[in-house]
């Protein structure tokens, strides 16, 4: 019998029935959700976008709402979505996604007022692309995932998509799109392969099904690496990929050069 995984090593197959799978016909795994996306660069103006796509309700909360970036992103979002504060947005949203710098999601978080009952997503990454001073955000201390926990307890707090760059998301480029740089492009050839997962944990199992999800509805596959605690793992992934770019690159990240493109993905039982 042809297994699953000998189908999608055929070059170009699996790309085809993940694109069949996600034809709009067969949009939206779950409940269709409001989901709140704080910050509208790279990663939430990519999730952002396929994830309206599959009929969730996008609301993007913002800075400052008149800014010409994040008008660009709404539009090439369409389907209904919408920006306001982050405030705002995370109130409207049942589910919030932090898409912002690590550096700033604590405090962000405790400013967004009651979060109780609200599905909080993290893809915070544990490094400084500088690496002065060496993994600062990734050792000896708790993970973005705790830390938000633990200010946020009524939460329910999921950390996600840490090591997905949204170049596997195989978007069209939106030149200008983002704050900082163009929203990636197609460049990832990862699914050819086969399913990327997504590793994703938490300690409630309705917030992590529901954010599971999520995950398959942007084409990719959840990976439960379980509670909280094991946050600073899947957090530190990305570490170890930039370390590798340093490493080759002079001792400095570089966004392009030599690198490895670097997933999960699941092997069968
Ligand atoms: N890029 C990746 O490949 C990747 C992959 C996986 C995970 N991540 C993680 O995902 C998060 C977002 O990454 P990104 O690459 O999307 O970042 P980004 O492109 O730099 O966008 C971050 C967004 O955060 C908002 N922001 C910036 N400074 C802020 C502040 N002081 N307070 C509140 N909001 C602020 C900005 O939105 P406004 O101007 O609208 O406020 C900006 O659009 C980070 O935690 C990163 O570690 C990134």
């Amino acid at each position: 019998m042809i297994q699953r995984r000998h189908l999608l090593a055929l070059p170009g197959l699996a790309l085809l029935l993940r694109k069949m799978t996600l034809s709009p016909a067969n949009a939206a795994t779950g409940k269709l959700e409001k989901i709140a996306i704080l910050g509208h660069g790279e990663v939430g103006g990519s999730f952002g976008r396929i994830w309206a796509d599959r009929g969730h309700k996008i609301i993007y909360g913002v800075r400052d709402t008149n800014d010409p970036t994040v008008q660009a992103v709404v539009h090439d979002t369409g389907h209904g979505a919408t920006a306001t504060t982050q405030k705002e947005a995370a109130q409207q949203g049942d589910i919030v996604m932090l898409a912002i710098p690590a550096r700033v999601i604590v405090e962000v978080v405790k400013s967004l007022g009651d979060l109780s009952g609200k599905v909080l997503i993290t893809p915070a990454n544990a490094y400084n692309l500088s690496m002065k001073g060496g993994y600062p955000f990734t050792f000896g201390r708790p993970s973005f995932g705790e830390q938000i926990q633990d200010a946020v307890p009524t939460a329910k707090v999921v950390t996600a998509f840490n090591s997905i760059r949204p170049e596997i998301l195989n978007l069209p480029e939106v030149p200008g799109g983002a704050k900082s740089k163009p929203l990636s492009g197609g460049k990832s050839t990862a699914l050819s392969y086969g399913p990327v997962s997504v590793a994703i944990c938490g300690d409630d199992q309705e917030a992590k099904a529901r954010v599971s999800a999520l995950v398959v509805d942007a084409g990719l596959e959840p990976a439960d690496m379980g509670p909280t605690s094991v946050g600073g793992f899947v957090e530190g992934l990305t570490a170890l990929f930039v370390a590798y770019r340093t490493q080759q690159n002079g001792g400095k990240y570089t966004e392009t050069g030599a690198g490895i493109e670097w997933y999960l993905t699941k092997v069968p039982n």
